[in-house]
């Protein structure tokens, strides 16, 4: 990530909804906006529990953990907050599900020597949002597996762990042409390391574990290995593999029994094809949604009630993950039309599958005005469930003021700018440097001295 910043055509300068509502319809957007937030409160069943309310707070990987991936000060501290912060749904960060699979040597890994660990992190969660809201209160917990594919780093080092080669990625990584791909029994062997990690969330307390297949990491980036031979390449059903025979599994296991399954799905990766899955086979840079339907159709047969869609892959193309005003490059569209993009395509698969319960993503970029475009999209169906991401970090109790006050105030929500993201990239650790600066502030500007 470069040192220059740039701010995005057409950023946030929205007082009024009238004044966005003219901008949708003015740009002809799939977008929809409406007053009833009286509908985040409702509850979604999932068969064996019940979410309180319709408000995800969405994962986002804070990098502090201890060398042997057991939460830390930090990682309490943000979840106790997000916990009294009233999200119905919390889907906890990535965690890694192997040592070498992590992202930095900071990231949350969940082992036998540690789930304890994470069990305390569970307690304190359930624990903090009882003593918020009454001890009937219960919010889903839902633990994010993850390997980090290509984005693994060691002490600070890229150590990328990649299933396919990918020109514009590999360039970016400066990977070469020789570089190995990962074996078949590499990949195969991944089926334990997450059904191990599944059965250790279990034994922690969490409500559900997600199967993370999004934003480039390795089961992600195998959705696309068009061009990767033997089992895990090529074919439709080969790419999904992996994917699917560890849900299989999870679900076959009695240790597991009971947990809800859960995954966090890219519905497109926005890079051309053959690069990028969901999209059209033409190469053209046109979003299809044929094969992300396919798996969310053989995803529900399997038993995963929830799935949180998104988008694109932040490390290569941001704006399209995480609409933003401040960034490191000035995007090719007008930020509104990123977060058009999100909600609408994640409303076209939502429409197609009313029974599965779809998390949409988008909101954060509209600030004070969140509420009423999330409202927009519960009402229309465009997603059963809305999940805010930099809102959990900015602005932790933003679920309880959009309950109880019916709205999110200005002075404390997210402005897009970017600096989290750019913490995440260089050092790992991330915060909210603008609306929780007592602590990440003097973290950021740390990381600023020590590149000059
Ligand atoms: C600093 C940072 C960390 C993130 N970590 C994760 C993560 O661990 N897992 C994940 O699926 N998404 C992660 N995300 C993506 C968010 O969950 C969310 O999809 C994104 O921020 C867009 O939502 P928003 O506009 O509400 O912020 C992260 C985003 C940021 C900015
Ligand atoms: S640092 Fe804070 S305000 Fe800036 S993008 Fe991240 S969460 Fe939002």
């Amino acid at each position: 990530m470069s040192n220059t910043i740039y701010r995005s055509k057409g950023s946030f300068r929205y007082r009024h909804i009238h004044e966005l509502k003219k901008d949708i319809e003015e740009l002809e957007l799939d977008i929809k906006v409406s007053n009833n937030t009286d509908l985040f409160e409702t509850k979604v069943d999932l068969g064996d529990c019940i979410i309180p309310n319709s408000i995800v707070s969405l994962p986002m990987e804070g990098g502090d953990s201890n060398e042997k991936g057991s939460p830390t000060q930090l990682t309490y501290r943000k979840y106790e907050k997000i916990a009294r912060g009233g999200a119905g749904l919390i889907w906890l960060e990535a965690v890694s599900v192997s040592k070498d699979g992590r992202s930095n040597d900071k990231q949350l890994w969940l082992t036998e020597d540690n789930w304890i660990e994470f069990k305390k992190l569970n307690d304190l969660i359930k624990s903090s949002a009882k003593e918020e809201f009454g001890e009937d209160y219960n919010p889903i917990t839902i633990l994010q597996l993850n390997h980090s594919g290509r984005y693994c780093k060691i002490k600070g080092k890229s150590n990328p762990i990649i299933a396919t080669h990918k020109r514009d990625l590999d360039n970016r990584l400066g990977i070469d042409e020789d570089y190995p791909v990962v074996s078949d029994d590499y990949l195969k062997g991944l089926e334990n390391e997450f059904l191990k990690s599944a059965k250790l969330a279990k034994k922690a307390g969490f409500d559900g574990v997600d199967i993370k297949a999004c934003h480039g990491y390795l089961l992600s980036e195998l959705l696309s290995a068009y061009e990767r031979e033997g089992e895990y390449g090529g074919s439709f059903e080969n790419r999904i593999k992996l994917l699917i025979n560890i849900i299989q599994r999870i679900k076959e296991d009695k240790e597991c029994e009971g947990l809800i399954l859960a995954s966090r799905l890219n519905v497109s990766d926005v890079l051309p094809y053959p690069q990028g899955w969901g999209m059209s086979k033409s190469g053209e840079y046109i979003i299809d949604l044929e094969e992300p339907k396919k798996l969310i159709e053989i995803l529900k047969d399997k038993g995963v009630s929830l799935i949180s869609l998104t988008m694109g892959n932040p490390y290569f193309i941001p704006h399209i993950n995480k609409p933003y005003d401040i960034g490191t490059y000035i995007p090719d569209e007008n930020v509104i039309i990123s977060c058009n993009r999100l909600i609408s395509e994640i409303g076209k698969i939502q429409r197609q599958f009313p029974e599965v319960n779809i998390v949409g993503v988008g909101y954060s970029w509209f600030r004070h005005l969140a509420p009423y475009v999330a409202a927009g999209s519960l009402e229309n169906g465009l997603c059963n469930l809305v999940g805010f991401g930099r809102e959990g970090i900015a602005y932790p109790d933003f679920a309880k003021d959009i309950l109880r006050d019916k709205e999110m105030k200005k002075a404390k929500v997210c402005i897009s700018c970017s600096k989290c993201s750019e913490m995440k990239s260089k050092i790992g650790t991330c915060g909210c440097v603008v609306r929780d600066s007592k602590v990440y502030l003097p973290i950021y500007q740390e990381m600023k001295r020590e590149e000059n």
